[in-house]
């Protein structure tokens, strides 16, 4: 049985592993918080390790408030690129892998054809820019690894768009949300699974940066109608621009993501947005 050390595990990717962890029994996952392994505290690291010893690393800690980012690029940047290099050091130390997750904010949503993980980065926000310097550490590393990048994460845990959509819909008659940003959502719990169903896989970390998305694009404002719509609500959403809704940090406009080498080198089929969407909704419904 491998064991791995899930860092971040609070989180809402985190809490994605935790949902599908009893589906792999060959896999002894040891889950953490900030409290218990700090990237930014390498110390916690190894002292942890000492006491629970494990064969690889799945990171899904991460400081990921992009709007505040802006004001407080130093410590996106000492938690996504300074972090991430110690985790790097501490997997090369002791002969682990690792594994990363990474963001569409790499790219600055220029393009108009799907992005591939060989395309050119160049980060339009500071979070962004900090994610792209955590991929480069990630890149040069010795060890086994790899960087799953992944765009417009929900999942029934977390803060997250389907839950912001939901909550809002049950207090408002109508709902503005822009119509103009393209991406494809990425369902934390079908992420989690492809992720431990391959890991064991020879051919895993074959590529230093992989790219896992749902299948179809998408723009917010029909993900949202999307939401709306399975769960009978009658709020209204309307289409509105990026341009009227100023934010701190700039989105990309075209973020969606090329899924083909995942697909082809691991044999990987990501649900549909819309079939993920409804069995997420499901499970909040469930409790
Ligand atoms: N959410 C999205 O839409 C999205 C999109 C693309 C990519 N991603 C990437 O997907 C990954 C998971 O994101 P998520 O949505 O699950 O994020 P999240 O919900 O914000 O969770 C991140 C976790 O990291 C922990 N953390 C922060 N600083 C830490 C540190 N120094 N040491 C250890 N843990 C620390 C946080 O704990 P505390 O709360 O205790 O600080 C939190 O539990 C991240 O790499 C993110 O960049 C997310």
């Amino acid at each position: 049985m491998s064991s791995f050390l899930v860092t971040g595990a609070d989180g809402q990717l985190g809490q994605c592993f935790r949902a599908v962890a009893a589906e792999f029994p060959n896999h002894h996952l040891i889950f953490t918080n900030s409290q218990e392994v700090d990237l930014a505290r390498p110390e916690t690291l190894q002292y942890f390790f000492d006491t629970n010893p494990f064969s690889g690393i799945i990171n899904c800690a991460a400081y990921t408030q992009v709007d505040q980012a802006e004001e407080e690029s130093e410590k996106a940047h000492q938690i996504n690129a300074e972090g991430v290099q110690n985790l790097v050091n501490f997997t090369e130390e002791n002969e682990l892998f690792l594994v990363h997750f990474s963001t569409d904010y790499v790219f600055d949503g220029m393009a108009s054809v799907p992005y591939q993980e060989t395309d050119q980065c160049d980060p339009i926000n500071a979070y962004g820019q900090s994610k792209y310097e955590g991929e480069q550490r990630m890149a040069q590393a010795k060890c086994l690894h790899t960087t799953f990048r992944i765009s417009w994460l929900f999942s029934p845990f977390g803060t997250n768009f389907v839950k912001t959509i939901l909550r809002m819909s049950k207090t408002k008659e109508q709902l503005e949300v822009v119509q103009d940003q393209w991406g494809r959502p990425t369902y934390g719990m079908d992420l989690a699974r492809a992720v431990l169903s391959h890991i064991d896989h020879p051919t895993f970390f074959d590529f230093s940066c992989y790219h896992f998305a749902q299948r179809g694009a998408t723009t917010w404002f029909d993900f949202a109608q999307k939401i709306l719509g399975l769960t009978k609500s009658p709020c209204k959403s309307i289409p509105c621009t990026t341009a009227a809704y100023p934010t701190a940090a700039k989105r990309p406009l075209y973020a969606v993501l090329d899924t083909t080498r995942i697909e082809k080198h691991l044999f990987l089929q990501p649900l549909r947005w819309e079939v993920a969407l409804e069995d997420c909704i499901k499970r909040i419904e469930a409790g």
